[in-house]
């Protein structure tokens, strides 16, 4: 039998996630403070009252996606446990951070981290989180890779999540703005989400193969897998079951978001829908919840998830070409490939 995109994903994440969680303790073992709790918390191994827990969170999809680099690329995974484990513990920093400045209060399906212990303390936890992943960085030293090496692996990661960083900030600017472009639109996906997906490539390939300009190769595959996440990401924020996502559904109209599905139709409204959409974000604060039932009807109207869906395959797409570029065959070439799929049909 042939396995569909969802159970090649499941086998990977299976295949790898004794050693990214051995990893990932490994690098939280800093410290039991009061402070940790916070990062426990977020990270489902702790309840808010502190008390041990294992709570599913994240999928885990930055270290799979490295880890997978790096062995299609013909290195030995486990070489690239550290990048991995720093990949998650940056995309947290990320998730913490975010769910602050996108004013979220739930994620998979529980309280997030500033609802609990309040804006300025999860501030705190994010930025540990991401000092965290810079030290589990570092660990590559360990495993005998050269420090000139390791040195191109940091400056890889910090680079791309200042550009995460730069995308969040584009993205918070964009709820005061109606006329986004699609190009403007995927040049800040790009940032936010693209950049660290990019990075999780790159750092694989680089340690399996030590060669920058492959890795960069994976590394602009990756990218555009980022693209397509995202888009699917901003589909599933509306059109998604907020059981299996865990979020609110319909909070980035509310929020004035300008995910792609908003873009399609502030570009393809007809002219009296686009006056009332201009009169409605001209408004001070969130949307209310009849004009968000408006904007709904609106966007059946002018078949945005069957667009947004398309927007998301072609960026898979163009992945995948890239992934030939590299000339990735056999069941190499399978993998990336279920990844891409997955990405774009993904339920949560
Ligand atoms: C959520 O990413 C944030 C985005 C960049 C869209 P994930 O869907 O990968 O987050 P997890 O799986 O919940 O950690
Ligand atoms: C998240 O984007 C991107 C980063 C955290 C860098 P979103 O705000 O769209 O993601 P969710 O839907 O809250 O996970
Ligand atoms: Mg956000
Ligand atoms: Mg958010």
């Amino acid at each position: 039998m042939v396995a569909t995109a969802a159970q090649h994903i499941s086998a990977l994440q299976h295949r790898y996630r004794d050693e990214v969680q051995a990893a990932l303790h490994s690098a939280m073992a800093c410290s039991d403070s009061g402070f940790f709790s916070l990062l426990r918390y977020h990270l489902g191994w702790e309840e808010a009252d502190g008390k041990p827990a294992n709570i599913a969170t994240g999928k885990g999809l930055r270290p799979i996606l490295c880890l997978t680099a790096c062995e299609v690329a013909g290195g030995n995974w486990q070489d690239a446990l550290p990048a991995a484990a720093a990949l998650e513990l940056v995309h947290n920093f990320s998730l913490i951070h975010d769910d602050i400045q996108d004013r979220d209060t739930r994620r998979w399906g529980r309280p997030t981290l500033w609802t609990v212990h309040g804006e300025a303390k999860a501030i705190a936890a994010g930025n540990a989180m991401r000092v965290i992943a810079d030290h589990t960085l570092m660990t590559l030293v360990r495993s005998g890779m050269p420090t000139a090496l390791v040195s191109d692996v940091a400056f890889e990661l910090t680079g791309r999540y200042l550009e995460m960083i730069e995308g969040q900030y584009m993205d918070m600017s964009f709820e005061a703005l109606d006329d986004v472009t699609v190009e403007q639109y995927l040049d800040m996906v790009g940032r936010k989400t693209g950049a660290l997906i990019e990075s999780a490539m790159y750092m694989g390939a680089l340690v399996a193969t030590s060669d920058r300009e492959q890795a960069s190769g994976f590394g602009a595959c990756g990218r555009q897998l980022g693209l397509a996440f995202q888009i699917r990401d901003d589909y599933l924020g509306i059109w998604g079951d907020p059981a299996a996502t865990g979020k609110a559904v319909g909070a980035d109209i509310r929020r004035k978001k300008k995910s792609m599905p908003m873009v399609h139709l502030f570009e393809h409204a007809a002219d009296t829908d686009r006056a009332w959409l201009d009169k409605a974000y001209a408004q001070d604060g969130e949307i209310g919840g009849e004009d968000v039932e408006q904007i709904l009807e609106l966007l059946d109207q002018l078949e945005t998830p069957t667009h947004v869906q398309a927007a998301a395959v072609a960026e898979a797409n163009g992945a995948m070409e890239t992934v030939d570029s590299l000339g990735l065959t056999g069941s190499a070439r399978e993998t990336v490939q279920a990844m891409a799929e997955f990405f774009v049909t993904r339920e949560k």
